[in-house]
C-alpha cells in the first residue's frame, strides 16, 4: 500500500468507458493506491453527487481525480460537461482525463484495417472546464474502443471488436503505469482538426443530441418492458400509452445520443425511423437564411443568415415532432415508421456490460 488515493469518476454510455475505468482502478489497486470509482448516473446525476468528484470517501481530496468520458461529435458529452461545470471549486488538486473514443475496422475482406477515432476537443475542453474549478489537469490522454454510433453505422463484428478490446486494454495499463510512476502525458494532437471539431462540437451540444433521440422509434418488437426507460442517463425516455394502448417508449429532447437504449433493449426493437430521419433532415434543409434576408431585408449583422436558419430549424423540428407523434397514434401508418436501415444492425455492448449497469439483466 503506498498509501495514495485516486478517484475516478465517468460517464459511459455503453461499457466501453466503465471498462476502461475499471482497468485503470485495477492498474492502481494494484500499484498500491486506494481508488474510488464513481459513475455520472444512472438514472441521472443526483444533485447530492455532484461535487464530489477529486474528493475521497472521507472528505480529503484525493491524490489524483480521473474523468473519463466517451468522445461525443469530438467533444464530452453534454451531461459530463454539465456536471464539470457545478463541481464545487477545489483548490489544486492534480487531475487526469482519459477521452474513450471509437475505433473501427475498414476496407475489403482480403485487406481489413483497424481505423481510430479522433477526440477532437475533447481532452482540452475538459482541461479547461477542470481547471476552471480548480483543477490542475496533469495528464490527458486518448484511448480507443468499439465504435458505438449504431445509429449511423454497423458497430465492428465481434472478431474486430475483440481485436480493439485487448490492444486498448493494454493502452489502459499503460496509462495506469504512467499515472502510478508520475510519468505525465498532455496530449494535445491535431490541432487544425481539433479547431474544426469546436462548431460541431457545440451544434451537437445545443441540437444534434436532442434530434438524435427523435429519431428513434420502438417497433413491434418492443414488448413495454420498460428496461429503456429506467436505464437511460439522461430520462430521456418515458413509457406511454394509457387504458387499452400498449405502453411504448418515447423519446423527448433530453437525450445525450449515448446509444445505450438502442444498442440494450433486449429485443432489439429501438430503430432509427427513416420517415423521422427524412422528415427532420429536410426541415434543417430548407432556405431560412435566404426566407429571412427576404423579409426583412434591413436586418443583417454578422451570422444572421447562420441564426435564421438555427431558430428557423429548431422551430420547424418542433412542430414537425408533434405532427409525427399524431401520425404514429394511426395503426396502419405507425408501421410506415418503423422503417429502418438499424433493423438489420448488430448491437454493441461495451466489453464490462455484462457485469455493469446501463444494459439489460444488469440493472
Ligand atoms: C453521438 C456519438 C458521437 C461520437 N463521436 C465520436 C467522435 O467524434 N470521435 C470518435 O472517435 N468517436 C466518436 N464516437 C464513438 C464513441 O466515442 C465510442 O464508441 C466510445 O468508445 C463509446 O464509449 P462508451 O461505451 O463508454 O459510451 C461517437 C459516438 C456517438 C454515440
Ligand atoms: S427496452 Fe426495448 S422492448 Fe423494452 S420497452 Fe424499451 S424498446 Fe420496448
Ligand atoms: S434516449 Fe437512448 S441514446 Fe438518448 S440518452 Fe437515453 S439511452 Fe442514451
Amino acid at each position: 500500500m503506498n498509501g495514495r488515493t485516486a478517484s475516478i469518476t465517468f460517464f459511459s454510455g455503453t461499457g466501453n468507458t466503465r471498462h476502461a475505468c475499471t482497468l485503470l482502478a485495477a492498474g492502481l489497486e494494484r500499484a498500491g493506491w486506494r481508488v474510488r470509482l464513481r459513475e455520472i448516473a444512472p438514472p441521472r446525476p443526483e444533485p447530492g453527487t455532484i461535487g464530489e468528484a477529486g474528493v475521497t470517501p472521507t472528505g480529503q481530496p484525493a491524490d489524483l481525480a480521473v474523468l473519463a468520458f466517451p468522445v461525443f461529435a469530438f467533444g464530452m458529452p453534454h451531461l459530463v460537461r454539465s456536471f464539470v461545470r457545478r463541481l464545487p471549486p477545489v483548490d489544486g488538486v492534480p487531475a487526469a482525463v482519459l477521452a474513450v473514443y471509437g475505433d473501427d475496422f475498414a476496407g475489403p475482406p482480403s485487406a481489413r484495417r483497424r481505423t481510430s477515432g479522433f477526440e477532437g476537443g475533447a481532452l482540452g475542453e475538459a482541461a479547461r472546464l477542470l481547471s476552471r474549478r480548480g483543477y490542475v489537469v496533469r495528464t490527458s490522454r486518448g484511448v480507443g474502443f468499439p465504435a458505438s454510433f449504431t445509429q449511423a453505422l454497423q458497430p465492428p463484428v465481434p472478431d474486430e471488436q475483440r481485436l480493439i478490446v485487448a490492444d486498448s486494454d493494454a493502452t489502459v495499463e499503460g496509462i495506469a503505469a504512467d499515472l502510478d510512476a508520475g510519468r505525465h502525458v498532455l496530449m494535445n494532437r491535431r490541432p487544425v482538426l481539433r479547431a474544426a471539431g469546436g462548431i460541431v462540437r457545440a451544434l451537437f451540444s445545443l441540437l444534434g443530441r436532442r434530434v438524435l433521440g427523435k429519431l428513434y422509434v420502438a417497433d413491434g418488437r418492443c414488448t413495454s418492458c420498460g428496461w429503456c426507460e429506467r436505464a437511460c442517463p439522461a430520462s430521456a425516455i418515458r413509457m406511454r400509452g394509457q387504458g387499452r394502448a400498449r405502453r411504448l417508449p418515447r423519446w423527448s429532447w433530453r437525450c445525450e445520443a449515448c446509444q445505450r437504449c438502442i444498442n440494450g433493449c433486449p429485443e432489439a426493437a429501438i430503430q432509427v425511423s427513416a420517415l423521422r430521419l427524412l422528415l427532420l433532415a429536410g426541415v434543417a434543409l430548407l432556405p431560412y437564411g435566404r426566407w429571412f434576408a427576404a423579409a426583412a431585408p434591413g436586418i443583417s449583422f454578422p451570422g444572421s443568415r447562420f441564426l435564421a436558419w438555427f431558430v428557423g430549424t429548431l422551430l420547424l423540428t418542433v412542430a414537425v415532432d408533434l405532427l409525427v407523434r399524431l401520425l404514429e397514434r394511426v395503426p396502419g401508418v405507425r408501421r410506415s415508421f418503423w422503417i429502418s436501415h438499424t433493423r438489420n444492425f448488430r448491437r454493441y455492448r461495451g466489453p464490462s456490460a455484462s457485469g455493469a449497469g446501463g444494459h439489460p439483466g444488469a440493472s
